[in-house]
């Protein structure tokens, strides 16, 4: 059959709040067009993140109940753990409350004045945390993945000759890892391949730099590798994440991705010596190292979505819907970048409203407008997330103005993703009419979260 069906029944049902289009200028404006201040209740479709969104399966609201609470030892850590192992390999597991704990951790221990952390595309979360650590934060992405509208198989793929170079002109003493996203969520959703990833290890074997993988969609990740590298085509994608994961010293883990859990996350790593430092850390910040922020039952959820998540059906349904909403929207001339990625939608900001300068928020300003068009929330990830200013307080632009509208695992319909596609389309009739933001109070770090803007 042709015909790719959502692989689950609906058991449980949330309603949405509808609302008009007067209602919601005024939601937006009370909000300070900030799609992150506004009320969820006041939102029809919430496309803002796939983080911690998910549906969860009967399966692991079954595991909620049988989570031991247990403050030390509970059943219910060596379930997540043995997951885990499973997975990546790594005999260390580290359980945190969420992927930006894990983060924080690691690069406390690792970071600091002088040092600099190589990767493809930092998430915003990865980049603030090296940042307030003291250390600088480089994206090294390929230049396929520099072109939003032009496919290519693996645009999240780090630039091997950039990485080579950069070792060679700055050595490598004071480079303390290369963190490998996948897949590249702030670069497209975009997969990275498995040969880019085992060049990358060589590459930090032989400079003696630790390698390390930000995982939160390693199965999404995975399933790209089999569709796209023809070696993969017969492995199962837990051979496929193994194999991902045999490259790497450690890695950092939202389970709010690709474990279906709507809290949690986690630190896996290959060596025991940095294993205690990271604990000693984490029993002063998030708790006893076997919950580590969390709760049994969370732990439960986690150890059954990972598994939950490596199902074929599953991720063949999940990889293609994006697909289906990137190319209904892109035959309507609409500006996105392609192909599809991993778990969400990417506008071209700047291809779409070529009329609003950088310095007035472009990708900001289309966010505002398909709230308002169709109640639909999604993300600026442009110059207002990754912008910063030069000593005259300039903008300088961040290199691509996007748009993401992130689609939360098994909860939307293809109905709904068709009403996204159509509200799209519509605004991009109107385009001429939208006009730019500018800011009126921002915070220091990873200001998107909280700015207040206003409308020119
Ligand atoms: C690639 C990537 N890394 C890290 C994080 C941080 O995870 P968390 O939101 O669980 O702190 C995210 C969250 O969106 C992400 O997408």
């Amino acid at each position: 059959m042709k015909t790719i069906i959502e692989p689950f029944r609906i058991k449980s049902v949330e309603p949405i709040h509808f609302n008009t289009e007067e209602y919601r200028k005024s939601a937006l404006k009370a909000a300070h067009y900030n799609a992150f201040l506004l009320h969820s209740d006041d939102v029809m479709i919430d496309l803002l993140t796939d983080s911690g969104t998910s549906a969860m399966s009967s399966a692991q609201w079954a595991g909620i109940m049988l989570g031991d609470e247990s403050y030390a030892g509970s059943p219910s850590f060596y379930k997540f753990e043995k997951a885990v192992q499973d997975i990546t390999g790594m005999p260390v597991v580290i359980p945190t409350h969420q992927g930006r704990a894990s983060e924080k951790i690691l690069f406390s221990i690792t970071g600091g004045k002088d040092k600099v952390f190589i990767s493809n595309t930092l998430f915003d979360t990865t980049r603030a945390n090296i940042e307030f650590s003291g250390a600088e934060g480089v994206d090294l992405i390929c230049p396929e993945g520099k072109l939003p509208t032009i496919p290519a198989p693996f645009k999240g793929n780090i630039d091997t000759k950039a990485l080579t170079a950069y070792i060679t002109q700055h050595g490598s003493a004071h480079i303390a890892m290369v963190i490998i996203t996948i897949t590249n969520n702030s670069g497209g959703g975009q997969p990275v391949s498995m040969q880019n990833i085992r060049e990358t290890h060589h590459i930090c074997k032989q400079h003696g730099i630790p390698l390390y993988i930000d995982a939160c969609r390693f199965a999404e990740n995975a399933y790209f590798i089999k569709m796209r590298e023809p070696e993969y085509a017969d492995k199962s994608i837990l051979e496929i994440a193994n194999e991902i994961f045999s490259y790497a010293d450690g890695c950092t883990m939202s389970a709010k991705k690709d474990a279906f859990a709507n809290i949690g996350g986690f630190l896996a790593l290959r060596h025991e010596g940095l294993a205690m430092q990271c604990r000693n850390l984490l029993v002063i910040t998030e708790g006893f190292p076997t919950y580590g922020g969390l709760a049994g039952r969370d732990l439960e959820a986690i150890a059954i979505g990972l598994y939950e998540v490596m199902d074929e059906h599953y991720l063949q349904y999940r990889i293609r819907s994006i697909e289906y909403l990137t190319q209904k929207i892109a035959a309507a001339g609409v500006p996105v970048m392609l192909p599809a990625g991993g778990h969400a939608v990417y506008l071209d900001a700047k291809q779409f409203l070529p009329h609003i300068p950088a310095a007035q928020y472009p990708g900001q300003a289309l966010v505002c407008s398909l709230y308002i068009k169709g109640g639909i929330r999604c993300v600026e990830i442009g110059s207002l997330m990754f912008g910063k200013y030069d000593d005259e307080h300039q903008l300088i632009p961040a290199p691509l103005e996007l748009v993401r509208l992130a689609i939360p695992r098994r909860v939307y319909t293809q109905s709904h993703i068709d009403y996204v596609a159509e509200v799209i389309i519509e605004v991009f009739k109107e385009r001429q009419q939208i006009s730019g933001l500018v800011i009126k109070e921002e915070a220091p770090i990873l200001r998107h979260f909280t700015a207040k803007l206003d409308m020119i």
